[in-house]
């Protein structure tokens, strides 16, 4: 992995990584790509079960870590459209921890202020789970301290193509014409609408792809590949992430500063 270490970081404690972070340029908005947890349990003869459920942790983690730092949005991508193709056992397994992790997180969240939301194509998860979706979703709405974002039964594609089938009803229906579509209007129509763009990207487990992740979203967002498998991933792995990020120079295209004439 290229950019997983930060040379002369390893040594370092926990509270001294914490220091060195400039907590006034920290990301607004960090997504996840939590890689990794068959492979986790594979290592350590369990079934792969034991690795997600081990993943949750680490999800606790990361919210955590965001909250602490006052990082308002953090997106995890736990379900993918691809993921369907996986043998049924392993999704209805996934399908009943996700429903767990809703049932047992929900005061949490209301306690600390955080709101969940779910982007994906929700609506094809089975009945209960889509209900403690619904349910959480709905009683935390209200609250603004971080928004930590679900995507489930989700691709990059699709969300694209949903928004551009909506866009397309409401100029038919008169609504707009075609003229007024520009990227922040077609941002409205996308699940992430009202969430800045990412600024970090987290991939864990050494795969170096975006698997239809976020596909409009991560147009500049600076992406961080580790071979930390997802339920090894936890603070210290996130801090590591963090100052790697503030060692970048994000340019937009623009030319570094002070511009070489
Ligand atoms: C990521 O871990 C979680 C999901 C995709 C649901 P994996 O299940 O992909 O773990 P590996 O990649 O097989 O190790
Ligand atoms: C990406 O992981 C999806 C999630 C983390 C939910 P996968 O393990 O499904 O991705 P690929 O198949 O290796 O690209
Ligand atoms: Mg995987």
């Amino acid at each position: 992995m290229t950019n997983s270490s930060l040379a002369g970081a390893e040594h370092l404690t926990d509270a001294e990584l914490l220091a060195q972070l400039d907590l006034e340029s920290l990301p607004r908005h960090i997504a996840i790509i939590m890689d990794g947890n068959g492979r986790w349990a594979e290592l350590r003869g369990l079934p792969r079960m034991a690795g997600h459920a081990e993943g949750i942790k680490s999800v606790r983690e990361a919210t955590a870590l965001c909250l602490e730092l006052g990082i308002p949005n953090l997106t995890i991508y736990a379900f993918s459209q691809e993921n369907w193709k996986r043998p049924a056992h392993e999704i209805t397994a996934l399908m009943l921890l996700l429903e767990r992790f809703l049932q047992s997180e929900l005061d949490e969240l209301v306690e600390r202020g955080i709101r969940f939301r779910a982007i994906g194509r929700v609506d094809s998860l089975p009945t209960s789970a889509l209900k403690w979706v619904r349910k959480v979703e709905g009683e935390t709405a209200h609250l603004d301290k971080m928004t930590l974002t679900v995507a489930l039964s989700y691709g990059g594609r699709s969300e694209i193509v949903d928004a551009v089938r909506r866009l397309a009803k409401d100029c038919q229906a008169g609504q707009m014409s075609p003229d007024q579509i520009d990227e922040p209007f077609l941002e409205r129509y996308l699940s992430t609408q009202g969430l800045p763009d990412p600024d970090l990207l987290i991939r864990t487990s050494g795969e170096a792809r975006i698997s239809n992740f976020l596909l409009w979203q991560l147009a500049y967002t600076e992406m961080y590949f580790t071979p930390t498998l997802w339920p090894d991933f936890r603070r210290r792995e996130g801090l590591l992430a963090l100052l790697d990020f503030q060692r970048r120079e994000r340019r937009f295209g623009r030319l570094p500063t002070p511009a070489f004439p």
